[in-house]
């Protein structure tokens, strides 16, 4: 881990949490507070019901909050969706753009998800944009060609504050993880490609890894230089487990 950049470790609860789940977050915060070092920034993005409780009941916690998506629109008539604006009024600071659910579910493209990234810019959030290849594209050796191009096209062409996650589709939630040199690898491309597009502001970015992130396997890739962090899915939901990997990241 590069120490320039302050860590950032990620819970990504997705479709997954009833308001009892708030209790996790109670947990996390008494956990964080018996920490004594704590050098990372932990955020949480709940299902956006949990939003406004989670941020009114931590406002002086160590814990920032995020959305999983938005609309690119401010408002209007968009049944069932969110924008940045909304996401910021309920006290997200984050937001989750380009996951490779929504990409599968939802059918969205690298344009789609650069406009949602600037919606982010325009509510004065952070966009947390995300890229990976799927299982297919790593087994014809494509990996690194269809991740460059994804973040070539799914980051606005002036990227401000942006958080770029690698998460290997195949990674994600199934418990396989890519082997260190092949995470390795990927995260050195990503930082040489946002560095030679944006300058010092490529080096200053934050690339998280994501994908089966769990307590016994954070270590070894929070260590790598250009890993500064990471999207956690399952493993955020329990306090329990994602303080395991908070305390990877020192
Ligand atoms: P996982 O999910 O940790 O459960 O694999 C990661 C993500 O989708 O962000």
């Amino acid at each position: 881990m590069n120490k320039a950049i302050i860590p950032l470790i990620i819970g990504n609860w997705k479709m997954n949490g009833e308001i009892k789940q708030l209790g996790e977050i109670d947990s996390l915060n008494s956990m964080l507070n018996n920490m004594n070092n704590n050098n990372c920034h932990t955020v949480i993005c709940p299902p956006t019901t949990l939003l406004i409780s989670a941020t009114q009941l931590n406002e002086n916690s160590k814990i920032a909050f995020g959305g999983q998506d938005c609309h690119i629109e401010q408002s209007g008539a968009h049944t069932g969706d969110i924008s940045a604006e909304i996401l910021k009024d309920a006290g997200a600071q984050y937001v989750i753009v380009g996951h490779s659910e929504r990409r599968s579910d939802h059918g969205e493209n690298d344009e789609l998800v650069q406009e949602k990234a600037n919606a982010a810019f325009r509510a004065d959030i952070t966009p947390i944009i995300c890229i990976g290849e799927s299982e297919n594209e790593r087994k014809q050796g494509r990996a690194l060609k269809v991740v460059l191009e994804q973040l070539d096209k799914s980051i606005p062409t002036d990227i401000k504050d942006i958080i770029v996650a690698y998460e290997p589709v195949w990674a994600i939630g199934t418990g396989l993880v890519p082997s260190i040199n092949d995470i390795n690898e990927m995260h050195d491309a990503i930082r040489a490609a946002l560095v030679e597009k944006f300058g010092v502001n490529g080096e200053k970015t934050p690339i998280l890894y994501g994908g089966s992130m769990k307590p016994n396997n954070a270590k070894e890739i929070l260590e790598l230089s250009n890993v500064n962090g990471g999207l956690v899915g399952g493993a955020s939901l329990k306090a329990s487990d994602f303080i395991q990997i908070i305390k990877a990241c020192q």
